[in-house]
């Protein structure tokens, strides 16, 4: 389901830039973040069902410090998402989080809590992990 991924190039950004010149990206770019805290992408993930996902986050760091994360679904609570060095800024590595998705549209903003900016963001995708349980007990 093509809904369940988005590339961090097609997604709503705030503070970053559209980059291409690290390879090893899918799609046509990634997002390299401002070197700020609050600097965000907000991906949009289209559910077909609601339920617990995970999501998988594909980035890169290049540097040796971490740059954590805050990840929200529509503006809800938070939950910090580690991303560590990989390496090279052409490593790409994966991390995940789950979270309750509802049917339908959800943004899920992922937002850098450093004054170094997140990582190098490549895309998002989510998969069903259970369905809610709307059955009477
Ligand atoms: C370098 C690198 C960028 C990266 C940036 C950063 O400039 O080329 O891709 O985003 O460092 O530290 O965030």
């Amino acid at each position: 389901d093509a809904a369940l991924e988005q590339e961090a190039e097609n997604a709503t950004i705030g503070q970053g830039v559209v980059e291409s010149n690290h390879a090893g990206f899918s799609g046509t770019g990634f997002v390299n973040y401002n070197n700020v805290a609050g600097s965000y992408v907000e991906y949009t993930i289209t559910a077909d069902q609601g339920g617990e996902h995970e999501l998988t986050f594909r980035y890169a760091n290049g540097t040796t410090t971490d740059r954590p994360v805050s990840v929200t679904v529509d503006g809800g609570s938070a939950q910090t998402v580690s991303f560590p060095g990989t390496g090279a800024w052409t490593t790409w590595q994966t991390r995940t989080a789950k979270v309750t998705l509802k049917a339908g549209a959800n943004k899920i903003r992922a937002t850098a809590t450093t004054a170094n900016g997140g990582p190098n963001a490549d895309k998002l995708s989510a998969r069903l992990l259970g369905p809610v349980d709307t059955e009477p007990p």
